[in-house]
C-alpha cells in the first residue's frame, strides 16, 4: 500500500474482495482504514473495493470504511455488479452514511465492475443506475469463470481467431460512453509478461478505454505509455483544432482541407479528445507547432 501511494498510478484501490482471504476480511477493514489515513496518496483517486452486495461482508465493509475513513475516500468499487439494484443498494446506503456522518450527500462516487454474464447483459441499465456512478470496469478473470471459458489465465489460450474479449470490451465502452462515464479495462494476471500486458492494454486503448488496472509496479509505466497520446498525435490534434477554429471563425467555412484530409466539426470532436487526454497526461504542443501557423485551405 505504501508503494502504491508513491507510484505513478492515477488511482489506487484497496481490496476487501477477492485478493483478501475470507477469514481475514473483518481484519482487513481496519488495515484499509489505517492505510487510507496514514499514507500521502499524492492526489490519486482513492478507492476501496468492497465485497459483492449479496455477500455477508458488503454492508459491514461499506459502513466501516465510510464511517471511519469517508473523508479520505473518493469512490467505492462494487464488484460483480449484476443489475441496477446492486448499485441502488450501495447508492442509498452511502446516502444514509453521508447524512449521519457529516459528509456531503452524493460526494462518494461508485465504480461498478462488470464481470459476469448477467452483468454484461445488463451493462446498459447498470451504466445509468446512479448519478454517483463514475466508471464501468471490466473484470476478465471472473468473467472467464462466469462464461466457463476454457482458460486458466486471462486471455486467448485456445487461439480463438480474434480477440475473445472484443465484444465485452466494446459493449462496456458503448454503455459507459452512453452514460457519460469512464470505462476501464481490468487486470492482466501474468505480471512478468510486460509485452503481453502492453498488447492487452493497447487493445483497450484502441477501443477508447480510459485506462487499465495494474497489479504490479512493473505494469504502471507501460499502462501510462499506452494510454497517453503520442506527441505526434497530440500535435496533429492541436493543428486540427487550430485549423478548424480558423476555418469556422475567420473564413466562416464548416469543412476545409488540412493537407490531404478534410476536417469538419466531427474532426474537431475527435481532436478534442486527444487534446484533453494529452493535457491530462501532461503533454504540451511541440515548439514547432507553436511557431508554424496551421495550414488549411
Ligand atoms: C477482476 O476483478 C477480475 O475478476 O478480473
Ligand atoms: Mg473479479
Amino acid at each position: 500500500m505504501e508503494k502504491a501511494a508513491a507510484s505513478a498510478a492515477d488511482e489506487v484501490f484497496l481490496d476487501l474482495e477477492d485478493a483478501c482471504a475470507p477469514l481475514e476480511k473483518p481484519n482487513a477493514r481496519a488495515k484499509v482504514i489505517e492505510a487510507l489515513r496514514a499514507h500521502d496518496w499524492q492526489g490519486k483517486t482513492r478507492v476501496v473495493r468492497i465485497n459483492q452486495v449479496t455477500s455477508q461482508w458488503a454492508f459491514d465493509d461499506l459502513r466501516d470504511i465510510v464511517v471511519q475513513a469517508g473523508d479520505t475516500l473518493d469512490c467505492i468499487m462494487v464488484p460483480k455488479v449484476r443489475n441496477a439494484g446492486d448499485i441502488a443498494f450501495v447508492d442509498r446506503a452511502l446516502l444514509q452514511l453521508e447524512q449521519v456522518h457529516g459528509f456531503e450527500p452524493g460526494s462518494i462516487g461508485i465504480e461498478a465492475q462488470i464481470e459476469d454474464a448477467e452483468g454484461l447483459m445488463r451493462a446498459e441499465e447498470i451504466a445509468f443506475s446512479s448519478t454517483r456512478l463514475e466508471t464501468l470496469t471490466y473484470g476478465p478473470a471472473d468473467f472467464s469463470a462466469s462464461l466457463q471459458l476454457p482458460s486458466l489465465t486471462v486471455g486467448n489460450t485456445y487461439n480463438y481467431p480474434g480477440d475473445i474479449f472484443h465484444y465485452v470490451l466494446f459493449k462496456l465502452a458503448v454503455a459507459a460512453r452512453a452514460a457519460g462515464i469512464q470505462v476501464i479495462d481490468g487486470p492482466y494476471l501474468l505480471i512478468r509478461d510486460v509485452e503481453g500486458f502492453r498488447e492487452a492494454a493497447s487493445r483497450a486503448a484502441a477501443l477508447g478505454y480510459d485506462g487499465k488496472w495494474v497489479l504490479h509496479p512493473g505494469q504502471i509505466d507501460p499502462a501510462n505509455e499506452v494510454f497517453t497520446p503520442s506527441q505526434a498525435d497530440f500535435d496533429k490534434a492541436v493543428r486540427i483544432l487550430e485549423a478548424y477554429k480558423h476555418a469556422t471563425e475567420v473564413e466562416r467555412k464548416g469543412a476545409v482541407m488540412m493537407g490531404d484530409e478534410m476536417i469538419d466539426e466531427a474532426s474537431r470532436k475527435m481532436a478534442q479528445q486527444f487534446y484533453s487526454r494529452g493535457v491530462a497526461a501532461g503533454l504540451a504542443p511541440s515548439p514547432a507547432e507553436l511557431e508554424e501557423p496551421a495550414a488549411a485551405s
